[in-house]
This record gives C-alpha cells, structure tokens and sequence, in this order.
C-alpha cells in the first residue's frame, strides 16, 4: 500500500532518474541524512549518474552537498565518486568523500552542527536551490511523517526553492508521533527554547511541507546504513569503567544528583562501552540529551535504566534498527527525535548540565583537543557535535586510547596539530592509563596529570623531556612551550613513520 495518502503528492511520484532533473550545475541541495540514518536512498545515485554524464560530455556539473551530519556510500561516496561535490558540510566520515576532500577535489566547511542550519536559515550559504528529503509517509493533509534522523531537514524544507521527498516504506510507520520539529527564528526574533528536562516536547510531530515547491516525490523501499558494532575490546571496557568510577565519585561528593544529570556520548565504540558500562551499572533513572541513539541506549531503554532520550538521529546496528522498526511505537514513549539546531542547542545544553562525552584524535599536555585533523592537515571526519556540546557541558570528557597505528602515534602529545576544543573548554581526558580530572588546575599543573594519567609509558618519558625543555626555553611560565619542538612529535611521525625518538 502507498505510504502517499495525499492525491496531490502521489500525482509528482516519479522515477528517481526523473527527479534528478531537478537538479543542475552549480545548485546548492540540502540533503536529509545523519550518521548513515534518514538520507535519501535513490536520489543521490541517479544525481551520480546524472553528473557523470554531464563530464564525460566534458561539461562542468557540480553541486554543493549540505547534509544533517554523514550519511552512506550510496549517497555521499556515490556523489564522491564522480567528483561531483563542489562544497560539503557539515560533516562527513565517507571514505571517498573524505579522499576527495584531502586530495583538493570538494572543497568542505566543517561547521558546529548546531550552527549549521540558522547559518542557511540566515542566508550565510547563499540561496538553497533544493532540499531531498527523505520522509516516512506523507499525510491526506499533505504533511510528512519524519524517518529515522531529522538534522536540518526543517531548515532545508523552509529555505529551498524546489523540494524533492523520498518516502521510504522501510522506515517503520511507528514511527509517527517519535518526533519534535520546533524551528529557530532568525535572531531578533528568538524566544528562549522552552526546554526544561530532556523528554520535554515543544514542536510538532511532522514536517510542514510548502506543496507549490514540491517538484518529485520518489518512493523507496531501503534500510538505512546502520554499522555493526566492533565487539567491545579491552580499551574501551577499562575507560568506561574510568568515567563510571568519576561519576560515581561526582555523586559521592554532591556535585551530581544519584541519578546523573542527562549524558551526551558520541559516536563510536567507546562511547558505546560507556553506554555498556552504564546499563550494567549502579545509576537508575538516566536520562540523554545527545545527537544519536546508539544500541547502547536502546538496551538501557529496554532494561528500564534510561528513561528517556532526546537525539537528532538513530545510528543503530542492523540487530538494533530491526529491534527499533519492529516495536518503534514502545520506543517512541522514551525517544525525542529533533532538529539538530534543538539537539545541540548551547542553550539548552546549558540549562540542563549535560554530561558531554566524545572521541578525540589527540590532545596536548595542556588539555587542548584534535578532534578532527590527523598530522595536522588531513581531515577525518569532523568537529560534529562534539563543539556544540563540549563547550557548553556541565562536565567535558573527551576519551582515546593513549596509542595509535600500532604504537606509532601517541594519542598525548606536546601540541596539538589542530585546535578544535580549547584547554577552557575541556574539562576530563580519559584513556586506557588512566583519567585526569582537570578542573580547578593550572597549565603546568594539567600538564602534569594528563602526562602522568593518560599519556602511554612508551611517550612519558619523551613528553616529560619535551616539559623541562619548555621549561626552560619559554618566554612565560604560564603555558610554557618550546615552539621549535612543539610539533617535534608530529614532525618524526612524518618524516620517519614513528612519533618516537630512533
Ligand atoms: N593520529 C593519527 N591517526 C589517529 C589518531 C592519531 N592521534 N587517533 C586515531 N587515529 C586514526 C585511527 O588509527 C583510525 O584510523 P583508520 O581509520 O585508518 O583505522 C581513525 O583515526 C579513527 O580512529 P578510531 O580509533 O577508530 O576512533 P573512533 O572511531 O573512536 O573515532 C574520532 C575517533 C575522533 C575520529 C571520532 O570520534 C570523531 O570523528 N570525532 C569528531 C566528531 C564527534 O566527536 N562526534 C560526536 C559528537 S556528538
């Protein structure tokens, strides 16, 4: 049976190939889609398709790519391929797009998630040309029901000139009434985002959709890109257990209630261990205020530990998104999917004293975080919401195993080789040696902890010798830096494959 109960929309279904016409060189299309959950599933391909053409016909077709946060290799990497993309953001984890981007190809802006939908709002992106957008079913009255991310679909559906929607009928029905979609205004016009606990609902469950810029409807039938988990190594078991063992003490000392203050965790398998750890530990009546429902919440939810979660997106195992489509409307009690400009919102995050937790590439001896750059210059992924959160977060933490590429890297070092979190901003650095609180200290004061808490016996050694040497050699004892060695361990790296001395 269509998922299209509206006469009007089913009369603009059409064939992917014939929506991408829509499309043309130059244009800027926002796109649904957030870590590899809600993009659309037929569109990218057949634009793909539509741009390769174009170039073997040695005409220019490019366009600019703005998404919720990453989506697949059907969409991105497809796009990717065919060199397709001219300017990308927000973020992208795509191993093409990520090529292209580091061989000079896309041009990409890696921006806060939360800035990056006022920022089209606001016009700072120029004109949207088209939104695609991925959507479960569309109503009588012509209103959509949202998939399984809403990022800045909002934004994108408000803003572009011409609307494509993709109604996929693998996103489960149930998920009707899941979602909060509460737009910001453009400033002057704000009132205070009237959020107060993190299941709080303010908005409404459905995309308002502006049918005289509806240009194709395209019907889909596909699962999202959803990931298996690594199984949980011994790394990220033992740093979870390091920031239960915080928490418990934050709660020993009164500084946090005994049933936490609401979690924010980031992608990936550590965050997932803490989410692990959480369930099997002491705290009852969580809650989560984040931008992805990993399966870590899921189990929480299930074992009636969290009570209820707000995130912008699901970024779910297979096992997990079959689990969340066959009984999403008993989920739905305890998920808020919204908008990424409310998920990530600094304001909110503020009021409600999240506890934020996230990945790192490195950080320095000064408790300045790399999120994003390896060596310096070549991107990863990007900053995410890992800024949005960090800075406003009632406590930071930001976890990394001390080593990488076997032993080659130290995740420690004396500077870092990009600054994406401020020594002001972090607060806790957790790795598999150890955590080291960092609050209440000074410059040399932290560098000492992280150097002796976090840092790999093989590095203590080297970054204590690069300490005395700063010492020494700075024009302040403040922050005190050698700047001639301050990238000595990154400049070994490159030039001879190891960080450490021969
Ligand atoms: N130097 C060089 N390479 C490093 C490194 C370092 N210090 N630390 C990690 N890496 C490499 C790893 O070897 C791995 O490389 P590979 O893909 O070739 O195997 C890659 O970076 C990813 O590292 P991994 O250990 O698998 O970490 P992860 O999946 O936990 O990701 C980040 C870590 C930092 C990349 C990830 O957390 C991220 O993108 N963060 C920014 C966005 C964010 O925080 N989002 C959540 C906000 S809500």
């Amino acid at each position: 049976m269509s998922r299209i109960a509206s006469d009007k929309y089913r009369s603009k279904v059409m064939s992917a190939e014939e929506a991408a016409k829509f499309i043309n060189n130059g244009d800027r299309v926002g796109f649904s889609g957030f870590t590899g959950a809600g993009y659309p599933k037929a569109l990218p391909d057949a634009l793909a398709a539509r741009i390769k053409e174009a170039h073997d016909r040695g005409e220019e077709f490019k366009i600019a790519s703005y998404t919720g946060a990453s989506t697949a290799p059907e969409h991105d990497g497809a796009l990717a391929a065919v060199d397709g993309i001219s300017m990308r953001m927000p973020y992208q984890s795509d191993p093409i797009m990520r090529n292209k981007i580091n061989a000079g190809v896309s041009e990409y802006n890696d921006v806060h998630l939360s800035h990056s939908g006022p920022q089209v709002r606001a016009g700072f992106w120029g004109e949207l040309d088209v939104a695609v957008i991925e959507v479960t079913a569309i109503t009588e009255e012509g209103t959509a029901i949202p998939s399984s991310s809403v990022g800045n679909n909002n934004v994108y559906l408000e803003k572009a000139q011409r609307i494509i929607l993709e109604v996929n009928a693998w996103q489960s029905l149930d998920l009707e009434g899941m979602h909060d979609i509460y737009s910001m205004g453009l400033p002057g016009s704000n009132k205070a985002i009237p959020i107060n606990s993190p299941g709080e609902r303010i908005g409404s469950r459905y995309y308002d959709i502006d049918w005289d810029r509806v240009v194709a409807v395209i019907e889909t039938d596909a699962e999202d890109r959803n990931t298996p988990f690594k199984p949980l190594d011994q790394d990220s078991k033992t740093i979870a257990e390091e920031l239960l063992d915080f928490l418990a003490n934050e709660v020993k000392q009164g500084r946090m209630p005994k049933d936490l203050l609401p979690m924010q965790s980031g992608v990936g398998n550590i965050a997932n261990a803490v989410l692990v750890g959480l369930n099997n530990g002491p705290f009852e009546r969580l809650t989560s205020y984040t931008e992805v429902i990993q399966d870590g919440m899921v189990d929480m939810i299930d074992s009636g530990k969290l009570l209820v979660a707000s995130a912008t997106a699901f970024s779910l195992s297979p096992e997990a998104a079959t689990r969340m489509n066959d009984n999403a409307k008993h989920y739905g009690r305890h998920i808020v999917l919204r908008p990424q400009e409310i998920s990530n919102n600094p304001e909110v995050i503020r009021r409600l004293g999240v506890v934020s937790c996230n990945g790192m590439i490195e950080a320095d001896i000064y408790g300045n975080v790399n999120s994003t750059h390896i060596m310096g210059s070549r991107m990863q992924n990007g900053i995410g919401g890992s800024g949005d959160f960090t800075r406003n977060a009632y406590i930071s933490c930001f976890v990394s195993p001390s080593l990488a590429k076997n032993g080659d890297i130290s995740a420690i070092v004396p500077m870092v080789s990009h600054h994406d979190h401020t020594e002001h901003d972090v607060q806790v650095i957790i790795t598999e040696q150890g955590l080291a609180d960092l609050r209440g200290l000074s410059p040399k004061q932290r560098a000492k902890k992280i150097i002796a808490n976090c840092a790999h016996p093989d590095y203590r050694p080297l970054l204590e010798e690069y300490l005395e040497q700063a010492n020494a050699k700075a024009n302040g004892a403040h922050t005190p830096h050698d700047l001639a060695e301050a990238h000595g361990f990154h400049r070994r790296f490159l030039e001879s494959g190891s960080m450490k001395k021969a």
